[in-house]
C-alpha cells in the first residue's frame, strides 16, 4: 500500500473513533510528516484526497478541518452509498422498503436498452448514515439472473458489492444528472425533513462491461445533508 493511502486510513480512523469530532482542526503537515516519519509532500497528498472527498475542509489562513455533517459525494469516481459513508468515517444502513420483480416501464426500458415489460429487480432503500436518513434510492436492475437479487440481504450488504463480487458484474461508468426539488410529504415523512424541504433528485445510469446498462437509479437526497463535488479541468485548446 502507497504510504499516502496508509496515511488516510490512519486519519480516517481517527475520526470513525471518535478522537476528532467535525470542526477539529487536525494536525498540519508538518506535524503529520513528523509524527509518521514521512514526507511532507506525502502527508499533503493524503490531506488533499481527504479533502477532495469530503472527509477535511480546508480554510485559507487557518489550518484544516474535519467537515461538518454534510456528506460529500465526489462526482469523479464511481462509488456506491455504502462506500462513500465509509469513506467519511460514519456507519452506513440500509432499510429496505421495498424489493421485487416487475415489469419495465418505456422510459426505465429505455435507459436499461430493454424491451418494455421485461421483468426487472425494482428495490426501495431508505439509506442512513449513523442511523440518520439521507437518501431513498429506487433501483432498477437489469441483467441475466437478476431474479437472483431477490435471495440476497440488502440490509446487510451493498448492491454495488453483490453485484461485483457475488454476481461478478463490474460496473465500469455511469452517467447521473442532479436536479434540485422539493420533498413531498411521503418522502419528507421518510427523510425525517418537513414536506417542502429541498432536497436533490439524481438519475444515474451505471454501465458494467460492453458498455451495457445494469442499473437506473432514481435517488431523493436530503438537500440540507449533502454536497456534491467535483474537480473541473480546463480543456487545453491550443497546444504550443
Ligand atoms: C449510489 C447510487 C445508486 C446505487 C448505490 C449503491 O447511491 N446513487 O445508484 O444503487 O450507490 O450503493 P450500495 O453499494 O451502498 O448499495
Amino acid at each position: 500500500m502507497p504510504r499516502y493511502h496508509q496515511l488516510k486510513e490512519i486519519l480516517r480512523e481517527r475520526i470513525r473513533s471518535g478522537e476528532w469530532k467535525p470542526g477539529d482542526l487536525i494536525p498540519s503537515e508538518r506535524e503529520l510528516s513528523e509524527t509518521y516519519r514521512i514526507s511532507r509532500m506525502t502527508a499533503r497528498q493524503a490531506i488533499t484526497d481527504l479533502v477532495n472527498e469530503g472527509v477535511f475542509y480546508r480554510e485559507q489562513g487557518r489550518g484544516t478541518f474535519v467537515s461538518r455533517n454534510k456528506i460529500t459525494q465526489q462526482l469523479i469516481k464511481l462509488t456506491g452509498f455504502t462506500e462513500d459513508i465509509s469513506a467519511r468515517g460514519q456507519h452506513p444502513s440500509t432499510q429496505v422498503l421495498s424489493a421485487e420483480m416487475l415489469p419495465a416501464d418505456e422510459f426505465t426500458a429505455e435507459r436499461l436498452r430493454i424491451t418494455p415489460g421485461e421483468l426487472i429487480f425494482c428495490l426501495q432503500r431508505l439509506r442512513l448514515a449513523d442511523g440518520e436518513p439521507l437518501a431513498i434510492e429506487f433501483s432498477h436492475l437489469s441483467f441475466k439472473g437478476c431474479e437472483r437479487l431477490l435471495q440476497e440481504n440488502l440490509e446487510q450488504q451493498s448492491l454495488y458489492g453483490v453485484l461485483e463480487s457475488k454476481f461478478g458484474l463490474p460496473l465500469m461508468e455511469a452517467e447521473q444528472e442532479l436536479e434540485a426539488g422539493l420533498a413531498g410529504a411521503e418522502e419528507a415523512a421518510l427523510l425525517k425533513i418537513a414536506p417542502g424541504a429541498s432536497v436533490l433528485f439524481t438519475r444515474r445510469t451505471t454501465y458494467t462491461d460492453r458498455n451495457q446498462p445494469i442499473e437506473y437509479a432514481k435517488s431523493v437526497y436530503c438537500g440540507a445533508k449533502y454536497i456534491f463535488y467535483t474537480h473541473l479541468k480546463r480543456e487545453q485548446l491550443f497546444s504550443s
